[in-house]
């Protein structure tokens, strides 16, 4: 059962949110690739961010790092992505569309019915050249993966870091594919940001490790507002392993197309670190002191999109709802994700509440990504917030002016409170926190 949202609906509210647009959309746009507006930016951001801080800030056995995205063109050979990197490609003979051979039903072209070539293998890297003469020997490929860049900085990390195994290594960066096949908004696209954590083990401890890393990669999504019901996880059979792979798990997301991959989970064994000491004829070992023997890690590689994990936390927070007979479209993200954390809304832009709804704004952006909003009635700009998930709104009235109190409206229960400005801090801290929701009876009042 697909879910209850269509694509077409979080593309336009993406469009009119400044959340994600076309890119080079002044000259027509390039197919399968997005720019990230001001509030795409932010939310892109805070889903890095969650990554790393479960990753590598919450921890003492993982480590960060950022390479290079072009890399010596001898890692590509070794890791095997130049032979094995590749999906099978077929051409209609009457309209020369390409299709991946494996992604269409039936025998005839999909587009116009015409008649198809035999498959041949495509290699997906993108290739450029560098530096100024264009011949052979300067040929490089944009990574497809930031893995390699992890792979073959293992000896640089373990002789810096005094860490002992098992210790991960972390990535998040940009990665280019040229696939046969893109769409579904940013779902597939050929330039996406990876989150990789390759997690070195002693071999023999590796699959209670891949067990390990699934559970936690699962449990992220969930801790983040995915909703259960939305997450599985399949295990790949045998003949879709990528090439370096004994085991790999997908998680899945009901996405509106179906069930699809949002990250995977693979055991790598030792092929890589293996493959680059062949190739590169260093050696990449690990000396464990405690059990005084010296062997090739195993790597456990949780693998996630970065903008792949926009589009699902998208997806599973976008709502309609009606509330006293008004449509209300609204984007029930968790607060650490939320674009804007809170908006200072004036009542109006009577020159008389200006210079508290600044003082307030003044106060609060320092600590809070906070937007200041006067135009347009109080009504639309709460559509506005809502549509782009804004946890909390601040309205300041001209009670406000007597009283020192602003009233916070919280997005979910649309239940409002009245604070004293003075607190005001203290309190949405604590709300932004997660603590628990203040059972004052004040909270009880909703919006008119
Ligand atoms: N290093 C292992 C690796 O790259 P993968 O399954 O090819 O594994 C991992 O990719 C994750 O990266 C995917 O689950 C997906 O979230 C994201 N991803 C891969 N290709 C993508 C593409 N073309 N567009 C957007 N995201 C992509």
């Amino acid at each position: 059962m697909p879910a209850k949202v269509d694509m077409d609906k979080i593309v336009s509210l993406c469009k009119r949110r400044g959340l994600i647009f076309p890119s080079s959309e002044i000259y027509g746009g390039l197919a399968s690739c997005w720019d990230y507006g001001p509030m795409g930016v932010e939310l892109k951001r805070n889903v890095r961010d969650a990554w790393w801080k479960s990753i590598v800030h919450e921890r003492d056995d993982v480590v960060g790092l950022d390479t290079s995205i072009m890399m010596h063109p001898g890692v590509w050979a070794a890791s095997g992505h130049i032979d094995s990197f590749t999906d099978p490609l077929v051409e209609c003979k009457s309209c020369h569309l390409r299709w991946r051979a494996d992604a269409i039903e039936g025998k005839g072209c999909p587009k116009c019915g015409g008649e198809l070539t035999e498959p041949r293998m495509f290699n997906l890297m993108f290739k450029t050249s560098m530096g100024p003469v264009e011949e052979e020997a300067s040929t490089i490929y944009l990574r497809p993966e930031t893995a390699q860049g992890i792979f073959v900085n293992f000896d640089n990390v373990i002789t810096t870091s005094r860490k002992k195994l098992p210790l991960g290594i972390a990535q998040i960066g940009k990665s280019f594919r040229n696939e046969i096949t893109t769409g579904n908004f940013i779902f597939r696209t050929r330039e996406f940001e990876h989150m990789e954590l390759e997690y070195f083990v002693k071999p023999g401890t590796d699959e209670e490790w891949l067990d390990y890393w699934v559970k936690e990669r699962f449990d992220w999504y969930v801790k983040l507002g995915v909703r259960k019901e939305n997450l599985r996880l399949r295990q790949h059979g045998k003949d879709e392993l990528a090439h370096y792979a004994r085991d790999c798990y997908d998680i899945e997301y009901l996405f509106p197309m179906g069930w699809s991959e949002l990250e995977g989970i693979a055991n790598r064994g030792d092929f890589d670190l293996i493959q680059h000491a062949k190739c590169s004829g260093k050696e990449l070992s690990y000396y464990d002191n405690e059990a005084g023997e010296k062997y090739v890690p195993y790597v456990i590689e949780p693998s996630a999109g970065v903008d792949r994990s926009v589009l699902a936390f998208l997806i599973d927070a976008y709502d309609e709802e009606e509330i006293e007979g008004e449509k209300r479209t609204v984007l029930h993200l968790h607060r650490s994700l939320a674009p804007i954390k809170v908006a200072v809304l004036p009542l109006s832009r009577n020159e008389k509440l200006t210079p508290l709804a600044k003082e307030v704004f003044n106060k609060l952006c320092p600590n809070f990504v906070t937007d200041y909003d006067d135009s347009q009635s109080i009504g639309r700009r709460y559509r506005r917030q809502d549509e782009i998930g804004t946890p909390f709104c601040v309205t300041i009235d001209f009670e406000s002016l007597e009283d020192k109190q602003v009233t916070i409206r919280e997005r979910d229960s649309l239940a409002q409170i009245r604070v004293p400005v003075e607190e005001l801090d203290k309190i949405l801290a604590a709300k932004l926190r997660g603590e628990a929701f203040d059972a004052s009876p004040l909270w009880a009042t909703r919006e008119k």
